[in-house]
């Protein structure tokens, strides 16, 4: 497996494959890998003749008070995990190969980046779309693999991808959790013990919320003010937003008679989590 820094490394790359025909699936990341990750390498790999994984955490992306510097980082862990996973080439660039110093272009899918995450973290997904458009420019993938654990970052990559007519497929892939239930994140790493354990309320009143719609319930107000209550149970939960909204256009939308997207953002302590399920 090739580890490559340059953008030019990459872009020689895949034009050799794609000579020879080869198909090329990508999947983005910002490393500190896990299982989750995994699973989308995995599908990749299953789907697509070379897979390319970015390693980049992304400053563009990250509030001024948010964790840009603590973010986690371990290439060499992470380059093992690819390699293992059938990975062909790892591209970790340092932030001057992606940003030039007067770097002033920007991609803003706007709409569905209002509630939810985008409220929170006004913004992020400016700078989620904008480095998604710059790798697939980069990798010039056949598909691309997104996590349903970050539900709203899918839907606007869909709708940039759509709205920009981009040449890419994108793929949704499950949420990957922990045996109690966790979903795994590399922020996970940030929780003591004590707040491990605290954590569970949000796959709790994931589980919960889904459950009273398998059971009928239609309506959104009782199904949140469930989960609200599940969570507030916690004294070390603090509730960012817990959401219903429309799946495709991420408008709030409380009533269960078309796909929606049950989402929720929870503080533990300092340590901001996420966690959803999709009800089609
Ligand atoms: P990151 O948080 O590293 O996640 C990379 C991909 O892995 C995302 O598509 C995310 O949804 C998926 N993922 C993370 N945890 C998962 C889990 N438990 N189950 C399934 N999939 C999971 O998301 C980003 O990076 C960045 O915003 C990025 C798209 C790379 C742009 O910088």
């Amino acid at each position: 497996m090739q580890i490559e820094k340059t953008v030019a490394g990459v872009k020689a790359q895949v034009r050799e494959w794609k000579k020879e025909g080869l198909s090329v699936g990508f999947v983005p990341t910002m490393g500190y890998l896990h299982e989750g990750h995994k699973s989308l390498i995995d599908r990749a790999v299953q789907e697509n003749d070379r897979v390319v994984v970015s390693v980049f955490v992304n400053p563009i992306q990250f509030g001024p008070t948010e964790d840009l510097e603590s973010y986690p980082r371990d290439l060499n862990a992470d380059s093992i995990l690819c390699e293992k996973a059938g990975a062909a080439l790892v591209f970790a660039p340092e932030v001057s190969e992606m940003y030039a110093d007067n770097f002033t272009t920007f991609v803003d899918t706007s709409g569905v980046t209002e509630e939810l995450c985008g409220k929170s973290r006004p913004i992020h997904f400016r700078g989620v779309c904008t480095v998604v458009n710059k790798l697939f420019n980069i990798v010039t993938p056949d598909k691309a693999y997104f996590g349903e654990k970050d539900a709203q970052q899918l839907a606007v990559i869909r709708r940039m991808v759509r709205d920009l007519n981009m040449n890419v497929t994108v793929v949704g892939c499950p949420i990957i959790r922990e045996e109690d239930g966790l979903a795994k994140s590399s922020r996970n790493t940030y929780l003591s013990a004590e707040e491990r354990q605290a954590a569970l309320v949000l796959s709790k009143a994931v589980f919960a919320g889904k459950a009273m719609i398998a059971d009928g319930e239609t309506d959104g107000d009782k199904v949140l003010d469930a989960m609200k209550q599940i969570i507030s149970a916690e004294p070390m939960a603090r509730i960012d937003y817990v959401e219903m909204v429309k799946w495709d256009t991420i408008e709030v939308h409380h009533k269960v008679d078309c796909p929606v997207l049950v989402a929720m953002a929870v503080y533990i302590g300092k340590t901001r989590l996420i966690d959803n399920f999709i009800q089609e």
